[in-house]
Parts: C-alpha cells; structure tokens; sequence
C-alpha cells in the first residue's frame, strides 16, 4: 500500500481504524517516557480522544477536532508545557514506535512521521536551560 492510489494520507493508512490505532499505541510510550510523560495528566483518555480527533483532520480525514474545539491553534495550546529540542525528539520517538508498533507500511511510517515532526519542532518555545 503507498499514497498513490489515495486522495488523502489518512485514507491510505487505514482511516479511522488506523488513527485509533496509533492513538492507542502512543500514549502507553509517552507515559512511560520520562522526559515527556511527566507533562501529561495521570487521566490519559481525554488528551487521547483530542488527538484522535486532531490526527483524524490533520492527515486530511473530517475536520472532527475544529467542529468540536474551533480552531486548532496548536502551537498556543502547547504554549502552558516547556517544550524544547529534546521533548520534540522524545515525543516523536513515541510516535515513531507506535507506527512500528501497529505495523503501519514503512512508506507510510515515513510520511506521517515527516508530516509530524514540522509542527513537533515549531511547538518549541523554551531552551533547555529553562527547564
Ligand atoms: C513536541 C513535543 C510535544 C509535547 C511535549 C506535547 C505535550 C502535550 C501536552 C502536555 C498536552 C496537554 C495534555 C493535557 O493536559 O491536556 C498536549 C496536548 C495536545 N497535543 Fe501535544 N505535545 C507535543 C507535540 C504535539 C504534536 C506534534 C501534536 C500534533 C501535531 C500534538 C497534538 C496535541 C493535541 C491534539 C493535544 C490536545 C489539545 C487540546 O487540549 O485540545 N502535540 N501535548
């Protein structure tokens, strides 16, 4: 399977199923990571159901995180949790895991992983040394 044949990235990794999928994978890794899992609160499931809904739209799939939350304005949301270079690394390597882990196509892996890391790096806004 590669993104030839789809219109959008999330119908050619599966659609919904898949989104739940890596949401369900993801999170475990970003609890158990311990320079990002502090971050989170201890009740996972309502930032779990935030990303699926954001993930579902951001690969291109129904706007279902804007009809519930209006604009996304992501980089503002993260703005309350010190993020620098190396909680952008951890965080990705979470998601890199989760799309090994549910076995997604290695092209796709790449793709989604790319995708992520743009914004992964643009929600920075402190250096180390503020932490
Ligand atoms: C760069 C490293 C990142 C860190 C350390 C991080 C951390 C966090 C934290 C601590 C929360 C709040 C949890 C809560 O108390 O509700 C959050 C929420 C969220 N994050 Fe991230 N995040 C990162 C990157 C990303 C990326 C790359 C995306 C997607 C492109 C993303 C999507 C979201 C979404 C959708 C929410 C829920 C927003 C809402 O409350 O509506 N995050 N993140």
């Amino acid at each position: 399977m590669t993104m030839n044949s789809y219109h959008t990235l999330y119908e050619a990794i599966g659609g919904e199923t898949t989104v739940r999928r890596i949401v369900e994978a993801f999170y475990p890794r970003v609890q158990a990571h311990p320079l990002i899992g502090p971050l989170f609160p201890e009740d996972i499931t309502p930032v779990m159901e935030k990303q699926y809904l954001f993930l579902t739209q951001f690969f291109g799939g129904p706007t279902l995180y804007s009809d519930q939350n209006g604009h996304p304005m992501m980089r503002a949301r993260h703005l309350p949790f010190p993020i620098n270079k190396e909680r952008a690394d951890a965080w990705l390597s979470c998601m890199q895991g989760a799309l090994k882990e549910i076995g997604l196509n290695e092209e796709l892996q790449a793709i989604v992983l790319e995708r992520l890391s743009g914004p992964a790096y643009h929600f920075i806004n402190t250096g180390e040394e503020e932490i």
